[in-house]
């Protein structure tokens, strides 16, 4: 990681997959995201692109998010940061599924369409449903121009540079970042306090140093992604805020690991997982420093019991006691911002993983980068 930026910004590292280099990327692809667009004097984001007036952004009263694969799981992480900071019921789902089930379309509903390419065909079919019903979308893409963009009523373009390879990784951190600055802008025509969204934006500015820090304990996330790939299976395990991180990381191991690897919501464990829990059956479990520290720990307690080999990405305040496991450490934000942290380190266990398994990270089997094709 001691390499200039400008070295590998928008390009190649020498010799290696373009995955990792855009890993490397992410933090100055998220001070792209937020150049020019944040209010410090008055505790908020300026989207110009959304095209909405103060008084149109007031009056919605839900949020529905569509995207497919991460977009989707970063969809949902999204929608607890809509609800959180603008207190507008939120939520996020499949876009591949949307069509199909004749969706209401209501008019004081904003439709978000999260895409990297732009050019996801569920994706994309999906906005011109909610278009065909009347209703209004606004767009988080990449790709300027794109078929999605063009749909969409308007938009958060994400800056994040070229993303080449087929995992998503700086995108999806991007979109993230693009959410928090939807989320601040619509509470803060509400209730969300000056004070507050002075407080949101200096977590804000500081996430791209904050990455910096994680991508450093590379060594570290290396070693633990060399046990965790000699497993078939795994289980990957988190709560609220968490648990879209989990189903990103298992995503991610899948996608270029081979490895069969599942998330859950740590409070279901007791609900049928942990009967699989087993010497041979790793969990990876995301463990923030919150309102829900003790429960998770105490539920990891559950699985170190039966035996079952843990990895704990977590917070340096958390005290896991004697608990046996794996510690990665991240560093803390303010807490609405954190997903996106405790994200990073399980981009370079899969990474990782896949590198210890041989694979060719940037091409993973039977899957495409953007899949244009129904
Ligand atoms: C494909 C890729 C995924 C990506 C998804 C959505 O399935 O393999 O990595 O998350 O498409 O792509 P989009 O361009 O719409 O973000």
């Amino acid at each position: 990681v001691d390499v200039d930026p400008s070295a590998y910004e928008y390009g190649e590292l020498a010799g290696e997959p373009r995955m990792y280099t855009e890993i490397l990327e992410q933090p100055s692809s998220v001070e792209r995201t937020l150049r020019g667009r944040l209010d410090e004097r008055f505790g908020t984001a300026h989207l110009g692109g959304l095209n909405l007036e103060p008084r149109e952004l007031r009056a919605i009263r839900r949020v529905k998010i569509l995207g497919c694969g991460s977009a989707y799981y970063v969809g949902q992480m999204g929608a607890s940061l809509v609800e959180e900071l603008a207190r507008i019921p939120a939520d996020a789902e499949a876009a591949s599924e949307f069509r199909y089930r004749n969706p209401i379309i209501e008019p004081d509903t904003l439709y978000v369409a999260v895409s990297q390419s732009g050019e996801t065909i569920d994706t994309l079919l999906a906005v011109e449903e909610i278009k065909r019903k009347g209703g209004r979308v606004i767009g988080l893409v990449n790709v300027v121009g794109s078929a999605i963009a063009r749909a969409c009523d308007g938009g958060i373009y994400l800056h994040a540079g070229p993303e080449i390879a087929v995992a998503s990784t700086k995108a999806l951190t991007t979109m993230y970042v693009g959410f928090a600055l939807l989320a601040l802008q619509l509470g803060r025509v509400r209730d969300l306090s000056i004070a507050d969204g002075k407080r949101l934006i200096a977590g804000l500015q500081r996430l791209p140093a904050q990455i910096e820090e994680i991508l450093k304990d590379e060594d570290r996330l290396e070693e633990v992604a060399g046990a965790l790939a000699q497993a078939e299976s795994m289980f990957f395990i988190g709560r609220v805020r968490g648990f879209p991180v989990a189903r990103e990381g298992a995503q991610k191991l899948k996608e270029i690991s081979y490895r069969h690897a599942e998330a859950y919501q740590t409070s279901e464990l007791k609900h049928g997982p942990l009967a699989l829990i087993s010497p041979e059956v790793p969990t990876v479990a995301i463990v923030p420093d919150d309102e829900l520290t003790d429960r998770n720990v105490a539920a990891l307690h559950e699985i170190s019991a039966r035996r079952g080999p843990l990895v704990v990405v977590t917070h340096p305040e958390v005290d896991l006691g004697d608990l046996e496991a794996a510690r990665v450490d991240v560093p803390k934000n303010e807490v609405e911002l954190d997903p996106i942290l405790l994200t990073i380190p399980l981009q370079l266990i899969a990474f990782h993983a896949a590198k210890v398994l041989g694979h060719d990270v940037d091409k993973p089997r039977n899957l495409a980068k953007s899949v244009t094709v129904e």
